[in-house]
């Protein structure tokens, strides 16, 4: 099983961080394909938490080599401060690879992303405010600087000054801020180079031969299907693909080199900044969810919006990923309710609906149509083999599988590395 990839199968934070740091001792390269320091990944071994950004996951596994991918957009000061801080805790951080050809962030992207939120007001994203979007639009508007660029002070100095020519136009005119001086940005940058060379790659070639000689490769996802750019709710989405062709783009590595799809699916449903969210819940239900769910964005620290299960996200997935498995996350955050609802399809304008629609309008309108489960009261978090489970546990994992389209080979009974139930293995 030379290379797979591992996503979310929803919009975020279905626990992509604990899956990949689960796999990660069996792995040899774990990598990041799109996305930056948006996404916030919690990962739990023992009693010692991480919060990882940018880093892959597989950072925290001593014999993974953890790469970052062209199609990441790296924030160098975020970078070298999550690897301190990773040192500091004793991780070793020095495998680390970094693909020339990935994007930088810069101050400027940042600054921008923050604006034009504002400027949008009530119909803002909700982005995170790192200049992720800001970033990728340069790199598509071919105004990007790169990872590579740091290394050539000449070339570096002739990008940051066409990208701010116009850049500054629009802060001072548009948004009534003040310029950026190139120089200061150049300098800044340069001032990565150093610490970061010992990093940069041509992962694509390291990789590509990595998986020829039988080494096991896992492309990391970011986000979550529902929040890519061309697959995702948009325009509330993020600016780049998470969904599975993403790992091919995002790395240099081809379709037929990838064996297995594997989507990480929360028990319920949640949701971070604006967007359609047919199953949120505005009632004391999801207040329980986000409680007992821990419910907090580990990048922004907002509250997630929490809803029940939706089985046509869920077959939406399945189908735009080709996911091979399910990994049903946060089973136990569900324990106590007497009935649990679980969306089936949806009502749209009167009519019956199985698929995710198309339209942005429809999806809009689109109203759950639940089924009810009946429930659990007994603690499963010590649960190691499915039969442990209570037999209503059982039902509502075959219930989800059944609906949502592939086999669910792993589930989360809490944050633990060891609090899973693998069913089927991933290797
Ligand atoms: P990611 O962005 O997909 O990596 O997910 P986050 O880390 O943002 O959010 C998932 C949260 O759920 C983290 O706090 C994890 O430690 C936690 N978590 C992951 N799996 C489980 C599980 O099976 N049960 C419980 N209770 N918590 C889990
Ligand atoms: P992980 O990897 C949940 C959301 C933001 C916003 C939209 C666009 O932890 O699952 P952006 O800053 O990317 O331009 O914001 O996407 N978003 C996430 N939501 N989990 C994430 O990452 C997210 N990364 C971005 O809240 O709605
Ligand atoms: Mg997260």
């Amino acid at each position: 099983m030379p290379a797979l990839v591992l996503l979310g199968a929803q919009w975020g934070d279905e626990g992509k961080g604990k899956a990949t740091d689960l796999l990660g001792g069996s792995v040899d390269y774990v990598v990041r394909y799109q996305g930056g320091n948006n996404a916030g990944h919690t990962v739990v071994v023992g009693d010692q938490k991480y919060a990882l950004h940018l880093l892959p996951s597989g950072i925290l596994s001593p014999g993974c080599t953890p790469v970052i991918g062209n199609g990441v957009v790296v924030d160098p000061s975020v970078l070298l401060s999550e690897l301190s801080g990773l040192d500091e805790r004793g991780v070793d951080t020095s495998k680390l690879l970094i693909s020339g050809n990935a994007h930088l962030i810069t101050p400027y992207h940042t600054t921008l992303d923050k604006v034009s939120e504002r400027f949008l007001g009530k119909r803002k994203i909700g982005t995170t405010g790192r200049g992720i979007g800001p970033a990728y639009a340069d790199k598509i508007n071919r105004v990007g600087i790169r990872v590579q660029d740091l290394f050539d002070e000449s070339i570096l100095r002739q990008k940051v000054e066409a990208a701010l020519d116009n850049k500054n136009q629009v802060l001072a005119k548009l948004y009534n801020r003040r310029a950026i001086a190139a120089d200061q940005v150049v300098e800044e940058l340069l001032g990565y180079a150093d610490p970061l060379s010992g990093y940069v790659a041509d992962t694509t070639l390291l990789l590509n031969n990595a998986i020829d000689q039988g080494q096991v490769v896992l492309f990391e996802g970011g986000q979550g299907t529902l929040l890519d750019v061309d697959h995702g709710t948009y325009p509330f989405v993020t600016s780049s693909n998470p969904t599975a062709g993403g790992a091919c783009t995002g790395t240099g590595v081809g379709p037929t080199k990838i064996n297995r799809v594997i989507g990480i699916l929360k028990a319920y449903t949640t949701r971070v900044g604006a967007g359609p969210f047919p199953t949120e819940l505005l009632d004391d239900d999801g207040e329980q969810l986000r409680t007992i769910g821990g419910e907090r964005g580990v990048t922004t620290g907002r509250d997630r919006r929490c809803g029940w299960f939706d089985a046509v996200i869920a077959r939406y997935a399945t189908r735009v990923n080709g996911l091979t498995d399910f990994f049903l996350t946060k089973l136990d955050v569900l324990t106590g309710w007497e009935r649990i609802p679980v969306c089936v399809a949806y009502e749209i304008d009167g009519k019956r609906v199985e698929e995710l629609p198309y339209s942005q309008t429809d999806f809009h309108h689109a109203k759950p149509i639940y089924e009810t489960l009946p429930g659990w009261s007994e603690d499963i978090t010590r649960a190691k083999t499915f039969d442990e489970l209570p037999k209503n546990a059982q039902k509502y994992v075959q219930a989800l599988e059944e609906m949502s389209g592939a086999p669910i080979s792993a589930i989360g009974v809490g944050p633990g590395r060891d609090e899973t139930i693998q069913i089927n293995s991933f290797l």
